[in-house]
């Protein structure tokens, strides 16, 4: 379902996203010395990449997962960069048959890279011509059907898979364990989201103070893209309310008609754990439930809200389902109830 809120990180459903996500693209570092945080990260791609440029190779298939909005899609474009190749950008749902792959795999030359976003989506049959594809550049392909089917196989130029995905689990195992480099993106620390924002006010040549860039960063729910979202709409707020400047009184004005908390919740988190609290007396409830009452899709719900209240201590995940956290009870005003006894 498309969310229209300010936090939301899925990708363009109206025009509003449409120019959100140019305005992202804009935005996006494209090398290693501008892009801010995941310092480990960085420093394993570096490694990997002088070792691959000194062999006169292409680097080892990396595969980048973590929550939307960390810079998963940004990180691909920066090691193409770095390593002088071209990239093409794809999604696994958008290669429909092996023949759509096999069609964007002839057409790569020696050292490019394609990324593919969302790569647990792939069909499996199209995931079975990657196996090999990944693995020995040929690319096995059945000609026609029935008695007269001939099988094929065809060299391809030495290319490097980049894949993207919120979660490693959906991945299929065999796929997995073709890549040679995989990391998670973590969350940013909220002082590299306040220089993300400084960088991006730069760049958008708006005028944001220190203290006012600090409040945006708390509030940006450590994620990068929801930072720069934000600070478009508080720019949006202070050249229709202010004289264009953005401070701290005007941030907190603009923050409170986005009803973004100090956390950096929106109403749509709130709910989630109004819910937990309300119907299940600070839970476990298990995600389905959780999905029904809210009316949000349960990977929303796993792949968008969660990762975010896990981080910061407000939800935690039991074999018997999801639970607030004392911290919660505390957030949303309320007292826990009897049934988390180790909160009382
Ligand atoms: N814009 C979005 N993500 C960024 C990052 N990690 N560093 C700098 N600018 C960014």
């Amino acid at each position: 379902m498309a969310i229209d809120r300010i936090v939301n990180t899925t990708a363009a459903a109206s025009d509003d996203d449409v120019a959100e996500q140019e305005l992202e693209i804009t935005l996006r570092p494209h090398d290693f010395d501008n892009y801010i945080g995941q310092e480990r990260l960085k420093k394993n791609l570096k490694l990997a990449i002088r070792a691959a440029t000194k062999r006169g190779e292409p680097i080892d298939h990396v595969l980048l997962y973590g929550p939307p909005g960390l810079g998963k899609t940004t990180m691909a474009t920066v090691i193409a960069n770095e390593m002088g190749a071209q990239i093409r950008v794809t999604s696994g749902p958008a290669i429909e048959r092996a023949g759509d792959l096999a069609s964007l795999l002839t057409n790569l030359q020696d050292g490019d890279i394609l990324f593919i976003d969302e790569i647990h989506r792939l069909h499996r049959s199209v995931e079975e011509v990657l196996y090999s594809a990944m693995e020995d550049f040929k690319l096995d392909i059945m000609l026609g059907k029935g008695p007269s089917a001939r099988s094929l196989r065809l060299d391809l130029p030495k290319f490097t898979i980049i894949g993207a995905t919120t979660r490693t689990g959906a991945l299929a195992a065999p796929l997995r364990d073709r890549f040679g480099i995989i990391h998670r993106l973590e969350f940013y620390e909220p002082d590299e989201i306040r220089k993300i924002i400084k960088r991006a006010a730069g760049i958008l040549k708006v005028k944001i103070d220190d203290p006012a860039a600090g409040l945006l960063a708390q509030r940006a729910r450590l994620t990068p893209r929801i930072a720069n979202r934000l600070l478009k709409r508080v720019r949006d707020y202070a050249d229709v309310n202010g004289d264009g400047i953005i401070d701290t009184d005007l941030a907190h004005k603009a923050l409170g008609l986005l009803e973004i908390d100090e956390l950096g919740l929106d109403p749509a988190d709130r709910l989630i754990l109004n819910v937990i609290m309300e119907h299940h007396n600070g839970g476990p409830v298990g995600v389905e439930t959780l999905a029904a009452l809210t009316s949000e899709e349960r990977s929303t719900i796993e792949d968008f809200y969660e990762p975010y209240l896990m981080q910061i201590g407000l939800l935690e995940r039991t074999p018997r389902g999801r639970k607030v956290t004392l911290r919660a009870w505390q957030h949303m005003g309320k007292k826990p109830t009897s049934t988390q006894p180790s909160l009382l």
